[in-house]
Order: structure tokens, then C-alpha cells, then sequence
């Protein structure tokens, strides 16, 4: 029996109100602007106000899912969401996005965590779900959302961000369709990057994650090649677009040139020109385009990946339409996967609604003492105590908002429908 192809029926994106703008977080910590804006490769980030939570962005984003693609909520079967910055040891954001989008009772949900691999460990059991025959007709709902907090003047201050991207996963997809059989994984236990349970902040042995995530991709790669058989799926010259974890944008351009030398079997420096131009050929086609909204959102974790993939579809052109593309995730700690899917045909009909670019236009920049102290009041935002956040100390609207912990239980105000 041939199976229907399963993969992204639709996406959307949603993060917070305000972001920073990284010269001005350059001045503040006395650090030449190029370090971060070429360095790292970013220009503004997202900064989460106490008010806006992994539960608000996940159900935000949700939402503008199932409305915009026209899916009613009754088709979810399964809702995962793939997080690392959860709101309780216990309780699933899942089941808070369950209620708030008024899901049917025998869906199944759940929370995954693994760092930033999260996400993508929920869509492949999404995949599973669906080709195991549990689906019966239904769609599976996987949401990342984070927000990435190292803390004020540490050396992940630059790399911080906040957002969520909701995922309607089904067979026959509009958008992407994904081969599970490419899909290949890696495991192995590192200390590069952690969230003590006591602690608001990560902690991170930066550049050691750098080639943690290095050689993850490299172990990832070989296993897909492995999974799938034959590389013939997975080499460059087969791919549009290779989508990876975006921590920082430059991070892509690392992994990206581990893709090359993983590939070519080789070792490459500057000093070999030839190759190194090749490699820059490459990134400036396969993967520069698709990082905008990376640059201007920062490090969503569990999102990033796919973040880099909505960027990609709001600018779809109809000849790259049943194009291959890649995805590599990883989460540190560490865990990762690398595989393939192909851009759906008609697909370009749907990069509209894709576009996040009305709630990223709608943004407040904020000024670096407002930054400072928006970080220090979600320090206590979800004590079982007065004062609680207020959305409007914050200037924000009309939306979906946390609103302060009463008797040990969360508190929520406004709509999805609402928001921005
Ligand atoms: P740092 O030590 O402040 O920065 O830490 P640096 O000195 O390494 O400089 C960064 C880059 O800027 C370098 O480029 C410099 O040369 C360049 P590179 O050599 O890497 O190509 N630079 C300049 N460029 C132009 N003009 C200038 C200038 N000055 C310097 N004037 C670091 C950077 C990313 C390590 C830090 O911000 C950090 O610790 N971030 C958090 C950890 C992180 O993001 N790790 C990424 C891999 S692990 C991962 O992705 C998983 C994660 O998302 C968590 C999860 O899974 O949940 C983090």
C-alpha cells in the first residue's frame, strides 16, 4: 500500500510586542555594533514582556494556524508542544493551548522537551502518529515556543529572543511534505548549554556548544544517509534551501559549512579559495535567504529551525514548487536530527498567510533601561504574589495575556483572536 505523503499543512509565527535593537544593546555594553550585526548576524531581538508567556505565544500562533489556513480545531487529533522554557515541573503547556483553542477531549497532548530540539522531536512523532494510523482523518497541532533568557550584560545576552511557531501537521500538506525515511538522528550527553530547575537564566558553555552543535550536525547527517538508503535524497545539489537551528545567524553560516565539508569529505580554510568560494556560493543561495526573520526575532530555541523554514515559504515562487529541502535541528545537552522533505505543489498559494510581517511591523522598541527593567519584573512575574504584571504597565493591548498567579494557579486575560 502506498502511503499519502504527511507533512506541514500550515504554519504561523508569533512573538512579542517589543524587541531591541541590537546597536542600541551594543552601545549599552560598550561592544563595537559589527560584533553583533556582523558577528553573530543579528539586528534586533524579542524580548518578552512578564505579561507574554510560552503559553500566550503558543496559543497566538496557534490560532493564526487554524484560522488563516482555514482548519477547523475539531480536525486536531494530537497537540504537542515542543518547549524548554515551560510554565510548571508538571502541568504541559499543551493542555493550557488545549483549553484556550477549544480542542476536542480524545486529543492527545503533550509537552516535549530536549532544549531546542524539543519541536522537532514533537513533529516526527507527529509523523509517527500519522503513518502509525492513529491520524484517522485528524491533523496533529505541533507548536514551538520559548524565550531565550541568558540574563543582562552575560555573553549570551546577544543571542536571547522569544517567539513561538504553531505547525498543523497532516498527510496530503499544503506546504511541505516530509520524508520520514531521510530522517536521521544523534544523541550524546554534553554540558554546553542547561537550565538548572532554580534557575530563570541558561547557562551555556558558549563556544564549547558552538562545536557541540558542529558535531552533532555531523552525526545527524551520516545517520540520515544511513536511514534513507541512498544519499541521492540528501546531498546539496538536490536541495532549494537547507534550513538549520538558528541560535545566532552566523551560527548558519558554521553549519553550513560543516554541511560542505561533511559532504565533500574535506577540511575547508580560507587558504583553499577554490572550495572556500564554493561554500559561499552555496550558503549565499541555499541558505542566506531564508534567515530575515531569524535576524530580526533572535534565538526562539525550539522554533528557530522553523522560523528559518516560514521565512522561506512566504517568498515561495511557483519553480520551487517540488524542491527538496533540508532541516537540522538541535538541542543542546544534546540532541538532534537531520532529514528532507519537498515543497508541496500549489504551495505558493498559501505564502501569504504564512507572512508575519503585519505582527512584526506592529513591534515597540524599547530603550535599554526599559529592557533592563521588563528582564528584572519577569523575575517575579509567576510568584503566588501581588503585584502581579499588568498588561497595560507594558503598553500592550488587546490580546492574549498572562495576568499574574492566584492561589498557585496561572492566570490568563483576553483572546487569541485578539492579538496582534
Ligand atoms: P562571544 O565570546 O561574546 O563572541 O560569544 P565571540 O568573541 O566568539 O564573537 C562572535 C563572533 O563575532 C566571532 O565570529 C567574532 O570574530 C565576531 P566567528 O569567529 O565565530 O565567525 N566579531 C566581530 N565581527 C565583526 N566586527 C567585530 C567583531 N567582534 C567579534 N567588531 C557566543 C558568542 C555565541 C558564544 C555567546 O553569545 C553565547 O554563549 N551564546 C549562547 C550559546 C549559543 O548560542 N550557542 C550556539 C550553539 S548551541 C545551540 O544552538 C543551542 C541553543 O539554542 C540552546 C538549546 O538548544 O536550547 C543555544
Amino acid at each position: 500500500m502506498t502511503r499519502k505523503p504527511a507533512g506541514i499543512d500550515a504554519i504561523a509565527f508569533h512573538g512579542p510586542r517589543c524587541y531591541l535593537d541590537m546597536s542600541d544593546l551594543a552601545q549599552a555594553r560598550d561592544v563595537d555594533p559589527d560584533k553583533y550585526r556582523l558577528g553573530l548576524g543579528q539586528t534586533q531581538m524579542a524580548v518578552a514582556t512578564p505579561c507574554e508567556d510560552t503559553v500566550t505565544m503558543a496559543t497566538v500562533a496557534a490560532h493564526r494556524a487554524l484560522d488563516r489556513f482555514g482548519i477547523d480545531p475539531g480536525e486536531i487529533g494530537t497537540l504537542i508542544v515542543g518547549t524548554e522554557t515551560g510554565v510548571d515541573h508538571s502541568k504541559p503547556v499543551a493542555v493550557y493551548v488545549h483549553e484556550m483553542l477549544g480542542l476536542a477531549q480524545n486529543c492527545r497532548t503533550f509537552e516535549t522537551k530536549h532544549a531546542c530540539y524539543g519541536a522537532m522531536a514533537g513533529l516526527t512523532s507527529a509523523l509517527d502518529w500519522i503513518a502509525a494510523g492513529r491520524a484517522r482523518g485528524r491533523k496533529a497541532l505541533v507548536i514551538a515556543s520559548d524565550i531565550a533568557r541568558y540574563g543582562i550584560k552575560t555573553a549570551g545576552e546577544p543571542t536571547q529572543g522569544a517567539g513561538a511557531v504553531a505547525m498543523i501537521v497532516g498527510a496530503d500538506p499544503r506546504l511541505v511534505e516530509l520524508d520520514s525515511d531521510t530522517f536521521g538522528d544523534y544523541t550524546r550527553q554534553v554540558m554546553d548549554f542547561w537550565r538548572p530547575l532554580y534557575s530563570k537564566y541558561a547557562f551555556a558553555d558558549g563556544h564549547y556548544s558552538i562545536e557541540c552543535y558542529l558535531a552533532a550536525f555531523t552525526g545527524a547527517w551520516r545517520d540520515a544517509c544511513e536511514q534513507a538508503g541512498s544519499w541521492d535524497r540528501l546531498r546539496l545539489e538536490a536541495l532549494d534551501a537547507c534550513f538549520y537551528h538558528v541560535p545566532f545567524v552566523k551560527m548558519a553560516r558554521k553549519a553550513h559549512l560543516r554541511h560542505c565539508e561533511t559532504e565533500w569529505g574535506e577540511a575547508i580554510t580560507r587558504a583553499d579559495a577554490d572550495m572556500a568560494a564554493r561554500v559561499r556560493t552555496s550558503y549565499d543561495a541555499q541558505v542566506a535567504p531564508w534567515l530575515e526573520l531569524n535576524s530580526v526575532v533572535g534565538n526562539i530555541y525550539t522554533g528557530s529551525l522553523f522560523l528559518a523554514m516560514a521565512d522561506y515559504l512566504r517568498k515561495l515562487t511557483p519553480e520551487r514548487e517540488g524542491r527538496r529541502l533540508s532541516l537540522f535541528s538541535y538541542g543542546s545537552g544534546c540532541g538532534a536530527a537531520f532529514g528532507t522533505g519537498v515543497v508541496s505543489g500549489g504551495a505558493t498559494a498559501s505564502r501569504n498567510l504564512v507572512d508575519p510581517a503585519v505582527h512584526l511591523d506592529s513591534r515597540v522598541r524599547l530603550d535599554i533601561d526599559r529592557y533592563e527593567q521588563l528582564i528584572r519584573a519577569c523575575e517575579t512575574a509567576d510568584h503566588n504574589e501581588e503585584p502581579y504584571p499588568d498588561p497595560a504597565d507594558w503598553g500592550l493591548d488587546k490580546g492574549l495575556y498572562y495576568v499574574g498567579t492566584r492561589d498557585h494557579v496561572r492566570q490568563y486575560t483576553g483572546s487569541p483572536a485578539e492579538t496582534l
